[in-house]
């Protein structure tokens, strides 16, 4: 068993692995991994409103069968816990977006391939025989997003996710110290075909963060998002809402999912934490689609607090990753092991033996008279 097997099992929740992905990776990738924009305080509030809510748990339920598998756009899921779209995954380990695909796959849960992965989008579908889904940023260049979606398609991604947080990437401070760049070895490989496979080389700035500032579209609308609806029979879904009015104009658009998230805390510091943004977006949704919801989940307890609270399911970010770095397709699989069994350990002891019975009367509501 090699040094990084011994360290990654004797972790024992999710919590733990950072720090030990801290001891292996090089500074300037872990910097990039962990960090979120300016004071991070969105980054911390993420965790921290998760830690407010508390729980009223039910007794004498059957709870002898626990039942947390779901359908959402047709894909039958183990679970609602799935794995966020995240960029640059070789940074972590050669395997990269591969091994987190077959990983996920293991697992029967969706893995969402970014935009900037570095490895291309044909290659992760190749590697997986379990549902995909894709994640959209939206290039200057029109034709760019006419290719990246009729590839997605062509090769069988399952919905595509369109991010619209980014139009420029929040100020994270590391980032630019580091002059945060892809190592020689790694491009953004789906962007090869239209010579935007790496950073440009210039400016003091974080390299993404040029990038980012040099092709991204920072016009778009939701009159765009009815195009990108228009261009593919796959469902859309629109990441990065934290307002009801977004939510709403979105469905109106052609999004037929919303992900409340705020970008891991990555994008504009101080906006809400997004557990609490949820009930006003589900409140406004009513129904009419499902909510995902991701930023700051990292217990079984904060899964089953985001699906009380009305979303059908969530996305993990950077613990996948650390479990990448440590040890690969096997320590992905471990980090959605630890949180599917305390997912199901907190359904238990709340006394819901399947997702519906996951519901709003769970959250204890003081009556302010403390
Ligand atoms: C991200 N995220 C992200 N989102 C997206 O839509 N496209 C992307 O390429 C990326 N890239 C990315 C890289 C890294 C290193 C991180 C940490 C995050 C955001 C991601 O999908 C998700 O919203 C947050 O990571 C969720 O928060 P937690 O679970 O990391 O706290
Ligand atoms: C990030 C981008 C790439 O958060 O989404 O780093």
């Amino acid at each position: 068993m090699s040094a990084k097997q011994v360290s990654i099992k004797s972790c024992i929740n999710l919590e733990e692995l950072e720090a030990r992905a801290g001891q292996i990776l090089p500074a300037a990738s872990f910097d990039y991994y962990r960090g979120g924009a300016c004071d991070e305080s969105t980054l911390r509030e993420n965790r921290e409103a998760y830690r407010r809510i508390k729980l009223k748990p039910r007794m004498l339920r059957d709870v002898s069968k626990i039942k947390k598998n779901l359908t959402i756009f047709d894909c039958e899921l183990s679970t609602p816990i799935m794995v966020a779209p995240m960029a640059f995954q070789m940074l972590a380990h050669k395997d990269g977006e591969l091994a987190t695909a077959r990983a996920s796959a293991n697992r029967k849960t969706l893995m969402t391939v970014s935009t900037l992965s570095t490895c291309s989008l044909e290659e992760v579908r190749e590697a997986s025989d379990f549902d995909l889904w894709f994640q959209l940023y939206v290039y200057k260049d029109r034709e760019i997003t006419r290719d990246l979606v009729s590839r997605a398609e062509a090769s069988g991604y399952k919905a595509l996710v369109v991010t619209v947080d980014s139009p420029v990437l929040g100020k994270r401070e590391k980032d630019i110290k580091n002059r945060f760049d892809l190592p020689a070895n790694l491009t953004v490989k789906n962007l090869t075909l239209h010579n935007l496979e790496k950073f440009p080389d210039e400016g003091d700035d974080s390299g993404l963060s040029t990038y980012i500032a040099s092709i991204y579209d920072r016009s778009l609308t939701y009159k765009d998002l009815s195009w990108i609806a228009s261009l593919t029979n796959l469902p859309v879904l629109v990441k990065g809402v934290l307002r009801a009015d977004d939510a709403l104009q979105a469905l109106d658009s052609g999004a037929r999912g919303i992900v409340v998230s705020n970008h891991g805390g990555r994008q504009l510091d101080t906006a809400v934490s997004t557990i609490e943004a949820l009930p006003e977006v589900v409140e406004a949704v009513n129904g009419r689609a499902p909510i995902i919801v991701d930023g700051g989940i990292r217990r079984g307890t904060d899964v089953l607090k985001a699906i009380a609270f009305g979303a059908s399911a969530v996305y993990v970010g950077r613990p996948v990753l650390w479990g990448l770095a440590l040890d690969g397709k096997e320590g992905v699989e471990m980090v959605l092991d630890l949180i599917n069994e305390e997912f199901e350990n907190a359904m238990t002891l709340a006394g819901a033996s399947s997702l519906e019975e996951v519901t709003r009367d769970l959250i204890f509501q003081s009556r302010g008279e403390i």
